[in-house]
């Protein structure tokens, strides 16, 4: 009996090893699987053996019975899905696909980075809308409809009443109608300008807005503050400037340059935020009166910053989304 097992599982191994179509299969089939195949054959002769010798081959027989059943249908699996054209195999010698794994934009990093600054000097974070009122973006902010200063930044239109904002400074007033002084906080997102498209200007770009508003707010504090902001971004030895400046909305104002040497080269001073004392027509405009509150603001261009710090020259690469540039960061 056991010899008859071993050589039933033999041949059966040798025949299904070569077959490669389904008729050739059916015949293998019917050797050995169908009722009156090979398999089913042994199991009769199983039955008829003395009973103390069944439990010697009832395991190794339903092993055998099961080995076949198996190989079998795999093969006949294999043969189905080739023939229906479906590729059957994994190929195992394929190198394994590498896992590529996302990263934050440097400009995401930026400003989380400059978040974090300032809410340790005591700013929270305030958010308003992209689509503004030109009341918001300018007039409340000290520009009238003929002021010449509308100039200086050429804006994209909805209509005679609603534009695409083009500074932050909107959100400051905002920022000052919806709640009573004290008021410190950043307010920082996209800004958006109808301008020649070159390595240094974009159509859109990134600020960070910040108001201070109190009794009792001097332009020192806001010397201190900016100066600390500074050398927590770019290090305890930067090197700064402010310098007179003019904003409607600001007075006086002011501008903050830092010096930009890049190895080898030329140094030079980089501008890189606007900044001043509330102008009190501001303040009216909000319907808080200038007697009592004093306040600060600024506006930082977060490009320019990331630019200086980084080395970036083209303010275009931070939009491409070329994965040569993001994945330096
Ligand atoms: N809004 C100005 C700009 O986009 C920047 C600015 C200047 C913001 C002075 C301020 C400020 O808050 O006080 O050019």
């Amino acid at each position: 009996m056991e010899d008859r097992i071993k050589s039933i599982q033999t041949d059966f191994d040798n025949e299904i090893a070569v077959v490669d179509d389904i008729k050739k299969l059916e015949e293998i089939r019917l050797k050995y699987l169908s009722r009156k195949g090979l398999v089913p054959l042994l199991f009769e002769d199983f039955r008829k053996l003395p009973s103390d010798e069944k439990p010697k081959y009832g395991k190794t027989l339903n092993i055998l019975k099961n080995v076949v059943q198996q190989k079998f249908d795999d093969v006949k699996n294999n043969l189905e899905m080739n023939a229906s054209g479906k590729k059957s195999t994994v190929d195992l010698t394929l190198p394994a696909r590498r896992n590529e794994v996302g990263s934050l934009h440097i400009l995401t990093q930026t400003l989380y980075e400059m978040k974090e600054i300032f809410k340790g000097l005591g700013f929270s974070v305030y958010e308003g809308p992209e689509l503004e009122s030109d009341f918001n973006n300018f007039e409340a902010l000290n520009f009238p409809a003929d002021h010449p200063a509308r100039d200086m930044q050429d804006t994209f239109f909805i209509n005679e009443n609603f534009l695409l904002r083009t500074h932050t400074s909107p959100v400051q007033v905002r920022l000052m109608k919806s709640k009573k002084p004290p008021l410190r906080a950043i307010m920082p997102g996209k800004v958006y300008r109808n301008e020649a498209i070159s390595a240094k200007s974009y159509c859109l770009f990134h600020q960070v807005e910040g108001l201070y508003v109190d009794t009792d707010v001097t332009f020192a504090e806001l010397k201190g503050t900016l100066v600390a902001f500074a050398q927590q971004f770019f290090g305890e030895n930067v090197k700064y400037r402010f310098r007179p400046s003019f904003f409607p909305f600001t007075e006086p104002s002011a501008e903050v340059d830092i010096w930009w040497e890049p190895k080898g080269k030329q140094g030079r001073w980089l501008e890189i935020l606007g900044c001043g004392m509330v102008d009190p027509n501001v303040l009216r405009n909000v319907d808080i009166d200038p007697e009592k509150y004093t306040g600060y603001a600024f506006g930082m261009g977060v490009e320019r910053t990331a630019m200086l710090r980084y080395g970036i020259t083209d303010i275009r690469t931070f939009f491409d989304n070329d994965k040569r540039f993001l994945t330096q960061f």
